[in-house]
């Protein structure tokens, strides 16, 4: 009988590529893959740990799995299993743990466990050793219009509340002329627009001198014929290069979206987080992007709580925030990480305080994510079309190169498609309108 796999995701972009890869190697070597929430053989958890609500929701899924289906084999991977193997495995259920070196390794592990030549337990290396950046076996396919491409991998920042690099390891780059064959496959195979996903995707090239930069890479790849999109999803502020704005601005095809986490709009914050610039600088740069880029959409990230933060810098945050502007804001609570540096701060903030500040950002957020959308009515737009939007025939939603979602009437299928809609009308963050 065929044996069937579920699988989930907790946390980033680059988990999400990784977990539709994991799929696929199952589907390739014969697994029919189901919903989470059906009855499958193995269910594979893929975990985060950024925060301590990562590893919470992870456990909550690891439970719910364990409660679906008793007999299944549970496995659990991901960032929360790389640095808490132990007490993953302590969750009544578990059966494997497997580290962020050998996600991509699941299949053989689950057959070893199956046929009794693998006791349960945890494989875990040191993401400190051999470092090569691994290829992804398969590609990861979101949407059949829109599909991830993983460039790199790591991180050699260490911000001082940050966990990651000592879940993934070292900065690593894809070599370029794979990203770049990978690229032109994908869109050979139908795809349309590609997202470059990657820990620290600003440092592209950073690891291998004399190779393309991030800004080169995307000059490279927005060449390929039949490309409608270039999305990049994260980059960091010392990262934005006068040259990747100038690749954005002049090629047509890559999206006007940036995603800079500025994390606190506090210069003393900032220094003590280790993040190197200020707030002065990092309002230039967003100048300078807006001028080069009209219509820009820049996002950004925020900790509240920061060991230390006082209500004052807290202010300062939330200013800095509405005169930035930002099209839309992710707002996370400081939360120690154990082995980081400010996990061993005096000063850490409550539990209350950290509400209280998270709660007014956010409401800040959706001000901002509303007049964003708000300044395209009557405007006209170019979506790309991803569905017809489930249980509502004829109606289609797409996303517009700076990141709003859009809705419309169309009586053709228009999937996969770049097609003008005039903006009639804002709901929330979100936009509605006719095609032309
Ligand atoms: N506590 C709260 N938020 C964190 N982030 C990273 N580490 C922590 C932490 N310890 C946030 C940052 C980052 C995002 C992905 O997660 O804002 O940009």
């Amino acid at each position: 009988m065929t044996r069937t796999v579920a699988v989930t995701t907790l946390g980033c972009k680059v988990n999400q590529y990784e977990s539709s890869a994991l799929a696929t190697l199952f589907r390739e070597r014969g697994y029919k893959v189901v919903d989470f929430n059906e009855p499958a053989d193995i269910y594979i958890i893929n975990t985060c740990t950024v925060t301590h609500l990562g590893d919470r929701k992870s456990r909550q899924l690891i439970r719910r799995a364990a409660r679906r289906n008793p007999r299944a084999r549970l496995v659990v991977t991901g960032c929360y299993a790389q640095i808490s193997p132990e007490e993953v495995l302590s969750i009544p259920g578990v059966d494997l743990v497997v580290g962020t070196r050998d996600k991509f390794r699941i299949v053989d592990l689950v057959e070893e466990l199956l046929e009794g030549e693998r006791q349960p337990g945890a494989v875990v290396r040191d993401v400190f050793q051999d470092v090569d950046f691994e290829d992804p076996p398969v590609p990861a396919l979101p949407s059949r219009v829109r599909a991830f491409l993983k460039i790199q991998e790591g991180c050699n920042n260490y911000c001082a509340y940050c966990i990651i690099p000592y879940a993934r390891g070292p900065l690593r780059s894809r070599d370029p002329e794979k990203v770049l064959a990978e690229a032109r496959e994908l869109v050979a195979g139908g795809f349309k627009e590609l997202v470059l996903t990657g820990i620290h995707t600003g440092a592209y090239g950073q690891d291998k001198p004399g190779s393309l930069d991030l800004a080169g890479l995307m000059e490279q790849l927005a060449l390929i014929p039949g490309l409608l999109r270039l999305r990049l999803s994260s980059v960091e502020p010392m990262d934005i290069t006068d040259k990747l704005v100038d690749v954005m601005a002049t090629s047509p095809n890559i999206c006007r979206h940036l995603h800079i986490p500025l994390q606190s709009g506090d210069d003393t914050v900032l220094a003590r987080m280790r993040r190197h610039y200020t707030t002065g600088w990092f309002r230039e740069l967003v100048q300078k992007v807006r001028e080069r880029l009209p219509g820009v959409a820049i996002t950004t990230d925020i900790i509240v709580g920061f060991p230390g933060e006082t209500d004052s810098q807290f202010e300062n945050t939330f200013n800095f925030v509405r005169e930035m502007a930002f099209a839309r804001l992710h707002v996370f609570k400081y939360s120690p990480r154990r082995g980081t540096a400010a996990a061993s701060f005096p000063d850490q903030v409550s539990a209350p305080v950290k509400e209280a500040r998270s709660r007014r950002l956010i409401a800040l957020g959706e001000e901002l994510a509303c007049s964003f959308a708000a300044s395209h009515i009557g405007r006209e737009v170019k979506v790309l079309v991803e569905e017809e939007l489930p249980g509502m025939q004829g109606f289609y939603t797409g996303l517009t190169d700076n990141y709003l979602r859009v809705s419309f009437p169309s009586r053709e299928d228009v999937v996969g498609q770049l097609v003008t809609v005039k903006v009639a009308e804002a709901r929330g963050p979100d936009l509605k309108g006719w095609i032309i």
